[in-house]
């Protein structure tokens, strides 16, 4: 069952969002209840090769929940969109996996996530990423344009989860694929849970 959210609601869990990953862009050590950085990464079993390769900088911006690349490959000359992309790092995975002749998008809604992800990118020798602002619910592509979607830890926090599926639906080649990361509530939300939400809001 999908919830329904009122304008009022979804501009509040937007303000939330932008205000917690805010934080997060600076140093995400210690604000979620998972591994973040290098530590995150290792965890979740990410190409050691590739891992080498990223500055140590770059690698502890991580806030990813999983690892998308489990789900299948990114092969050479792949057009590649990150929805909720965050600090780049999974971006930045996927180009070094497309190579110059493939392309890779970030999208994100989090100014300060996508100041971080610029940095990030400043500090690599790729040249086949780009990060924009705007909401997966409303993505800014045309229809059909993308090899794959990836998305890690973003989809969870999108009010209007239909939207977002159909929008990536629309942005996908035919036969393209769509690797997601995340976290599924299983039962209701925990009394505990529903203050502590409130209390980010204020
Ligand atoms: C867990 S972080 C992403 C981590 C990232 N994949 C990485 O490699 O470190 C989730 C991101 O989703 C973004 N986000 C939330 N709602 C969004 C929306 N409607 N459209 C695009 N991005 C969104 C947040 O701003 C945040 O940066």
């Amino acid at each position: 069952m999908e919830i329904q959210f009122t304008t009022k609601d979804k501009k509040w869990i937007q303000k939330t969002i932008r205000k917690t990953y805010s934080k997060a862009a600076k140093n995400p050590g210690g604000l979620f209840r998972y591994p973040t950085g290098h530590e995150g990464l290792m965890a979740l079993k990410y190409d050691p090769e590739l891992l080498q390769a990223l500055p140590a900088e770059v690698a502890a911006s991580y806030c990813g929940v999983g690892n998308p690349f489990t789900l299948g490959p990114i092969n050479a000359g792949d057009a590649v969109l990150d929805v909720g992309c965050g600090a780049g790092v999974d971006a930045l995975f996927s180009a070094m996996r497309t190579g110059p002749s493939g392309k890779v998008t970030g999208i994100d809604i989090t100014p300060a996530m996508l100041k971080r992800a610029q940095k990030n990118l400043s500090m690599t020798d790729l040249k086949n990423v780009r990060f924009e602002e705007g909401s997966v619910e409303n993505l800014p592509f045309a229809d059909e344009v993308f090899d794959v979607v990836t998305s890690n830890g973003a989809l969870n926090l999108i009010p209007d989860k239909t939207r977002a599926f159909g929008e990536i639906y629309r942005v996908l080649k035919s036969g393209g694929r769509l690797m997601v990361a995340d976290e599924i509530l299983i039962g209701e939300l925990p009394t505990e849970k529903n203050k502590i939400i409130k209390s980010w809001a204020q």
